[in-house]
């Protein structure tokens, strides 16, 4: 005796299976926004391919023994907390080259990159790691932005320097923060 499924009977089964497979399809568009691991490289290179500077970005994530494995905003935080670190480290430095300053000119140039560096280090970066563990992720690229405005200022000031002490440390500077721009720029797209 066969079988006889009726149209009837099938109807439901074949919903579901519709429905199953819909889900499977739309799945990885739903998941690519917040690029979760998925087997294609580690999620800090997953994430540092969509920044300007693959090489700095990952390495500075992979070094930070306590970069998170799965959290885009954990990484964007590490990142900030390291341009922290970076342009804290920078401004001793000017302030050491101020002491010792050649002349004049040099001297002012310096101040003024002091006083550049001075709002980013106290107020600027910690409000914008703030931001970033409150998820208000557009203040935070606000932030960020008023950082890059900082840094460009000082080193604008020594255009027609023919060895500008700063521009390394501020050439680092500018390219962790396109990084973090890049990465609050994720988060923002949610
Ligand atoms: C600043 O960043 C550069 C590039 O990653 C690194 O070589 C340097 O050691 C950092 N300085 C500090 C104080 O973190």
């Amino acid at each position: 005796m066969r079988l006889s499924v009726s149209p009837s009977m099938f109807a439901p089964f074949a919903l579901v299976h519709i429905i199953i497979l819909v889900s499977i399809l739309l799945l990885p568009l739903t998941q690519s926004s917040t690029l979760e691991k998925n087997g294609n490289g580690d999620l800090i290179d997953q994430i540092c391919k969509k920044t300007p500077f693959y090489d700095l970005c990952s390495s500075t994530l992979h070094s930070n023994p306590l970069s998170p494995k799965t959290d885009i905003k954990g990484l964007a935080l590490i990142m900030v907390n390291n341009i922290l670190a970076n342009a804290t480290d920078t401004l001793s430095y000017i302030e050491g080259l101020i002491k010792q300053a050649p002349d004049r000119k040099m001297e002012q140039v310096l101040a003024f990159c002091a006083e550049s560096y001075i709002p980013v280090v106290k107020y600027i970066l910690p409000q914008a790691a703030d931001a970033i563990s409150q998820g208000r992720f557009g203040f935070a690229s606000y932030c960020i932005a008023d950082a890059e405005k900082e840094v460009d200022a000082c080193d604008k000031k020594f255009s027609g320097v023919v060895q500008p002490p700063l521009s390394d440390r501020n050439d680092i500077v500018q390219k962790l923060v396109d990084v973090a721009t890049s990465l609050i720029k994720l988060l923002l797209k949610g």
